[in-house]
């Protein structure tokens, strides 16, 4: 099979096509037939050599494609091995592409019990868009943020992947949206998406503009993959409010106003990926809303890997780059 390895860490150029012996299928695995296989920043990280995993790597944790041995049209849920605790992963947890062959590759060898059926009526570069974005933006909201209808959501950085499904997800849960993100282009593209209004966070001020924005009522919950700007998101939180954080995109530490936060009674919940569980409620909640997909930047060719990874980290996107087999 053709598959993009990754042999050396370094640039969007180390990205090069080879050919590879098919994976083959251990107990309880099936092979897929890969049709599409999305970006995530996590790919980026990888590739960089932020997490010095054993190379060579086929990376990729996202993936739909066609069961060899059925014929059925499947999406691939990345997270394996959560194990038997609901509330955390386990020791044996782990992201597809990491430490086992990932999906930017025509064949993929995968846990049957990681197989759901691929959305009705959904392209495959739609349905290989969804997963981990989907599962961790939902887990994020509900699992952990405990979002109900009516409360509001602020969503950090509404430009991002996981932030646009998380748009989506609230909206359909009868939530609020409030967002910050960086270009007004960005800003009606989350409208698009279904947020009410939101504010651009090149302005220092930013806080109080969304709390202006939130009303007497404020903000429920800040969905935060930005990871350096808890303070700030803090502030724009009304008292009582849950900070849910599942990346660090724009730094992994930071200063907080700690008598601020506990006078404030807030909350800070950690979060990543998602269960078994969590990728179900997801299929059920989008099952009730049959309208919506995700929304793809473009689809480029596998052999153009490289060009896809030069594009996420120029920020010159907007939703989900898919390699297409
Ligand atoms: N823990 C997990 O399970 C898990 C799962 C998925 C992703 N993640 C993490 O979540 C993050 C987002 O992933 P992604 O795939 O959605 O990446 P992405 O598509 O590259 O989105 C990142 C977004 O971050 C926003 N941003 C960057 N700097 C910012 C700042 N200073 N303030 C506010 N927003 C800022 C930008 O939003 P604008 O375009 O609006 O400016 C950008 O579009 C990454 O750090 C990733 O590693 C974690």
């Amino acid at each position: 099979m053709h598959a993009i390895v990754l042999e050396r860490y370094g640039g969007p150029e180390v990205l090069t096509r080879a050919e590879c012996a098919d994976p083959q299928p251990g107990d309880g695995e099936v092979l897929v037939e890969l049709r599409a296989a999305a970006l995530n920043w996590h790919d980026c990280l990888v590739r960089q050599g932020r997490y010095p995993y054993a190379l060579p790597r086929i990376i990729g944790s996202d993936g739909a494609g066609v069961r060899r041995d059925t014929g059925e049209e499947v999406i691939i849920a990345p997270s394996l091995n959560w194990g038997d605790d609901e509330r955390v992963p386990g020791p044996e947890h782990e992201l597809l592409g990491d430490l086992r062959d990932g999906t930017y590759a025509e064949l993929v060898a995968i846990p049957e019990q990681n197989l759901r059926p691929k959305p009705a009526g959904w392209t495959f570069a739609e349905a290989a868009a969804l997963p981990l974005a989907g599962l961790t933006a939902h887990r994020a909201l509900f699992a952990r943020g405990q979002v109900r209808a009516g409360e509001t959501v602020l969503v950090l950085g509404a430009g991002g992947g996981v932030a646009g499904i998380g748009i989506a997800l609230a909206r359909m849960a009868g939530a609020r949206v409030l967002v910050t993100t960086s270009s007004a282009a960005n800003l009606e593209h989350a409208r698009e998406l279904g947020a009410e209004a939101g504010v651009l966070y090149t302005d220092a001020a930013w806080p109080e503009r969304v709390r202006e924005l939130a009303g007497p009522a404020g903000i429920d919950v800040a969905f935060d993959s930005v990871g350096s700007t808890w303070n700030d998101a803090l502030g724009a939180l009304r008292p009582g409010g849950r900070l849910v954080c599942f990346g660090a995109t724009a730094g992994a530490s930071c200063e907080v106003d700690v008598r601020r936060f506990y006078f404030s009674q807030q909350t800070i919940l950690g979060t990543t990926l998602g269960s078994p569980a969590d990728l179900s409620a997801l299929l059920r909640l989008l099952d009730a809303d049959r309208d919506w997909r995700p929304t793809i930047d473009r689809v480029l060719p596998l052999d153009r890997a490289g060009e896809a990874h030069a594009l996420m980290e120029a920020r010159a996107h907007t939703g989900k780059i898919v390699l297409a087999m």
